[in-house]
């Protein structure tokens, strides 16, 4: 089922595999667990210094073409294609307008009707912001508990929840909920999410101020609150006929949620929401793919990407700008090891077999699939030196892992043995975090650091299921070789496979038809919402013009 990249599954097998995922869903979520402790600090000001956006020093490394500097395309690729407002302060956050000097040029431009819908967003934030005077009004609605009629503002409010690959999907899925409800994304940062992004709108803040009514609440929001939406939809507490509504709703679109949290994703129950000015969300999943199956949403959603592809891509891109002190990771970390390599090879490690490893068939695996797809050379085992026959190429591999075991039998092999052309293959590891995470923040900080770090490679090999490997792919506009699940322990034969798109897969969608009221294979209804190499029941986009 796992291999065969494409499923033709009945729905019930998809059901089966939807029973038999939880488990293993659950525990990918245990595995950055949510720790109880201090409240965040903040994110790194989105102070505006306008006029000044054009005066950035360039950093002159890691540039593709050295022939090119960076100046000449400076002005054009700096703001992304026009994906990044230019009025924001430099300093404040290096990473906005130094990435395109680390990143290839991304050859996929973001249409001219997402870029002004991005700019109107802008201008809704900051009129809505936190604190301005819509916003109090807004808060005042959600004080009285009284829902008369509509607001100058409405609002999703994302807690923050599970690993951060998790949470980088789950911004990006809001962030695109409320561009597409006209509402206005704040987040509740949690506990642990200090000072890993930039403030992504100007001359405003997303971050949910400390003061807001219900924070002291967030924690204790489940399937069973009195204001989750399923929870009332089964309670017969409220209904699309409804005439008073609340003044909010707590959505739970958790992997674990049931039929009635579900019903977020139909038609009829889009609109109710509609009239609520507080939707507060709580999810672990990269939920975009469902909006995608909306009639509502449609005509907008083709309208922002006409390529459904690089939904991630772009709004990522948008969003999700490392602090000055995890940029600081990451630029040390590339000039250090990779800027000079003709190549750069992501591989990203993640085991979800019980025990620590390293294990052999995992090693075989990573070998299996790198030297047959030919991202990297074979050794000569029986000769101590081979002369390349042309310029000899340096590649330079990131390695991601939990250990350090995988890296170390890579390193290890390209330094006992020359290549077969004579490449010279350099092997990098950052981190290996074990399973200690005693100091979270930094936890987070490398987490985040090493996704970006792949995301700026020329080759990207991940793992099945891991929101860390989406999250590179997706930033770095690269269609990653997938390392098939190995089942039983033993390297599945083959080993990897190109997937179809860079979009990230939706783990826990949805298989129901809201106007039928009836299951359905909610990945055979249309062309551009398919299921995921790496899990069959998941969701994914794919260009819709693709051969399938
Ligand atoms: C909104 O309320 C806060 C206090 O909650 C206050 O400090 C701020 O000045 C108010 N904003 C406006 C525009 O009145
Ligand atoms: C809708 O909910 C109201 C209570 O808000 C209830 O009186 C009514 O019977 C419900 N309608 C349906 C069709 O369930
Ligand atoms: C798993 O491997 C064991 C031992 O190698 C074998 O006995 C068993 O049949 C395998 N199970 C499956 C489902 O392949």
């Amino acid at each position: 089922m796992m291999k065969s990249g494409f499923i033709t599954t009945t729905l019930m097998k998809v059901f089966a595999a939807c029973l038999m995922a939880l488990p293993v869903l659950v525990m990918v979520s245990l595995i950055y667990p949510n720790p109880p402790s201090d409240r965040m600090e903040g994110f790194a000001a989105a102070r505006i210094s306008k006029g000044r956006a054009q005066n950035v020093t360039p950093v002159g490394v890691g540039l593709k073409d050295d022939s090119s500097p960076p100046s000449v395309n400076m002005p054009k690729d700096k703001l992304l294609g026009g994906l990044l407002h230019a009025g924001f302060d430099e300093g404040s956050c290096l990473s906005r307008y130094q990435s395109f000097l680390y990143r290839k040029n991304s050859p996929h431009r973001p249409s001219s009707y997402l870029l002004s819908r991005l700019r109107s967003y802008e201008d809704l934030h900051k009129r809505c912001g936190p604190h301005t005077k819509s916003y109090n009004k807004t808060v005042e609605r959600l004080k009285s508990g009284h829902n008369n009629g509509p607001t100058e503002c409405s609002y999703v409010v994302w807690l923050s929840f599970s690993g951060l690959g998790n949470r980088i999907l789950t911004m990006a899925s809001a962030f695109l909920y409320a561009l597409l409800t006209n509402r206005v994304l704040l987040v509740d940062p949690g506990n642990d999410m200090a000072n890993l992004f930039c403030e992504p709108f100007p001359e405003t803040s997303w971050i949910l101020p400390l003061d807001f009514t219900f924070k002291n609440q967030f924690n204790s929001f489940d399937q069973n609150s009195p204001h989750c939406y399923g929870n009332m939809l089964k309670n017969n507490i409220i209904n699309t006929s409804t005439e008073s509504l609340p003044s909010f709703l707590y959505l739970h679109l958790v992997h674990d949620y049931n039929e009635h949290d579900k019903q977020f994703f139909c038609d009829q129950d889009q609109t109710l929401l509609g009239k609520v000015p507080w939707l507060i969300i709580k999810t672990d999943n990269y939920f975009v793919p469902s909006l995608f199956l909306i009639p509502s949403f449609e005509k907008e959603l083709g309208n922002l990407f006409p390529n459904k592809e690089f939904v991630f891509h772009h709004l990522g891109r948008y969003l999700f700008h490392p602090s000055n002190q995890v940029w600081g990771l990451i630029t040390r970390y590339y000039q250090a090891y990779l800027a000079k390599a003709d190549e750069r090879i992501g591989i990203q490690i993640r085991n979800f077999d019980s025990g620590t490893g390293p294990f052999q068939y995992v090693m075989d695996q990573i070998l299996a699939c790198t030297l047959k797809e030919k991202l990297l050379p074979e050794v000569k085992k029986q000769e101590s030196i081979v002369t390349p026959s042309k310029k000899q190429i340096s590649k330079a591999v990131i390695m991601t892992s939990l250990i350090s075991g995988y890296f170390e039998n890579l390193r290890n092999m390209y330094w006992e043995h020359p290549t077969v052309t004579g490449e010279v293959i350099g092997v990098y590891q950052p981190s290996h975090e074990e399973y200690q995470q005693t100091e979270k923040q930094l936890h987070n900080r490398k987490a985040w650091t090493e996704m970006y770090l792949l995301s700026l490679t020329d080759v990207l090999v991940t793992s099945s299921w891991s929101t860390f490997g989406y999250v590179a792919q997706g930033l770095g506009g690269l269609k990653p070789w997938i390392l098939y699940k190995p089942e039983n322990r033993t390297a599945p034969d083959p080993p990897c496979h190109r997937a179809m798109s860079m979009e990230p897969c939706f783990h826990a969608p949805p298989f129901y038809d809201c106007k039928a009221k009836t299951g359905i294979d909610t990945g055979a209804v249309v062309r551009h919402v398919r299921h995921c190499e790496d899990m069959s029941w998941g969701l994914k986009l794919i260009d819709g013009h693709d051969e399938l």
